[in-house]
């Protein structure tokens, strides 16, 4: 058995937030952001909003991408920070909602390395013969625990969600994934539950973003006896262009196969690699089949990174 991608899909709030909605509030300017981090602008959910109805949103795009009916899917795993309530997570309902009758269904909090840590378990579901398609979905509303007054937070994050369609496929190459956390890190990215709000050193998560995303993708290419242009896409957590630049550098994987979408939707959290993913299919960059590298790191610290196959066919 092995598995590969094989159903994209992304929902973004109808909110488009731009760098100026900043500059007028905070001791900030469009040039700073642009320069340090590529955003342009992010998208906003409403207060009022449910982050499930852009899950499921999302979930079902994936799915009609792969022409797999929901009732044939039985496992659903939501990576996210920021559910709509404290229990139940957001999976179960999502699964209700798409028709997914007694699916299992469970959220994943691995902070903006969700995404990646889900895939490795929908993968290893796969790859044991537990299950023959798993539904992976980030789903994120980062501006709930966002103090809009830090200038140093509130113009990094964005709301959206993405998902992707896991599927056993034939003489798909071999995924593989190397996972990470360190605690003593804490301090660096946390939010507390009285306050709920995030707190960060950016420059010293930056630093170690480059360095955990870096040698976990290396890992992974080691244990696979891959070089790095064989990676035909690199889809990086989108926190910061000059991160996900800095990562691909590092590791010698060449500038056209490094996709970004930072600019126009901000970091999403455990949501950013499948919306980056559905962008980057929009644009035909992941027709027919391929290898694709992950890599994303976040509050924790956690990181991930790994390869896995894609085979997508056209709408
Ligand atoms: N506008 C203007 N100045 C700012 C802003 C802003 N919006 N935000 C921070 N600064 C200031 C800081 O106060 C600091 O000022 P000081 O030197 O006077 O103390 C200075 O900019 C730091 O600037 P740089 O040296 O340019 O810092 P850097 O190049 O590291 O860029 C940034 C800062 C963009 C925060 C970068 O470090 C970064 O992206 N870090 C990683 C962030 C991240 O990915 N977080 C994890 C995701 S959040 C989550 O997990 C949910």
């Amino acid at each position: 058995m092995t598995a590969a991608i094989v159903g994209i899909g992304a929902a973004l709030p109808e909110k488009t937030v731009p760098n100026s909605y900043f500059t007028s509030r905070l001791d900030t300017s469009d040039e700073w952001i642009r320069k340090r981090t590529g955003i342009a602008e992010r998208r906003f959910l409403a207060e009022d909003g449910h982050l499930a109805d852009l899950a499921v949103a999302a979930s079902r795009q994936a799915l009609r991408t792969a022409g797999r009916a929901a009732a044939d899917v039985h496992h659903i795993v939501v990576a996210t920070t920021t559910p709509d309530r404290v229990t139940p997570g957001l999976a179960v309902e999502v699964a209700t909602r798409l028709g997914m009758p007694r699916a299992a269904a469970f959220d994943l909090h691995a902070a903006c390395a969700g995404f990646v840590y889900a895939l490795d378990h929908a993968s290893a579901l796969i790859e044991s013969g537990r299950a023959k398609a798993v539904l992976v979905c980030g789903a994120e509303a980062l501006t709930r625990i966002t103090d809009r007054t830090d200038r140093s937070t509130a113009v990094l994050l964005g709301d959206g969600a993405g998902a992707v369609l896991l599927a056993d496929v034939a003489r798909a190459p071999a995924p593989c994934f190397s996972l990470g956390s360190d605690g003593e890190r804490i301090p660096l990215l946390y939010a507390d539950r009285h306050d709920r709000v995030l707190r960060m050193d950016g420059p010293e998560i930056f630093v170690h973003a480059v360095e955990k995303m870096s040698a976990a993708t290396r890992r992974v290419l080691g244990r696979q006896e891959l070089a790095p242009e064989e990676i035909d896409l690199f889809v990086a957590h989108q926190a910061n262009a000059r991160i996900v630049r800095a990562v691909a550098k590092e590791l010698g994987v060449p500038a056209e196969r490094v996709f970004l979408n930072v600019d126009r939707v901000a970091n999403t959290s455990s949501a950013s690699i499948p919306i980056a993913l559905a962008q980057a299919w929009e644009e035909g960059l992941l027709s027919g089949s391929g290898l694709l590298g992950v890599a994303a790191f976040g509050a924790g610290i956690t990181w991930g990174a790994g390869v896995v196959g894609w085979r997508l066919g056209e709408l």
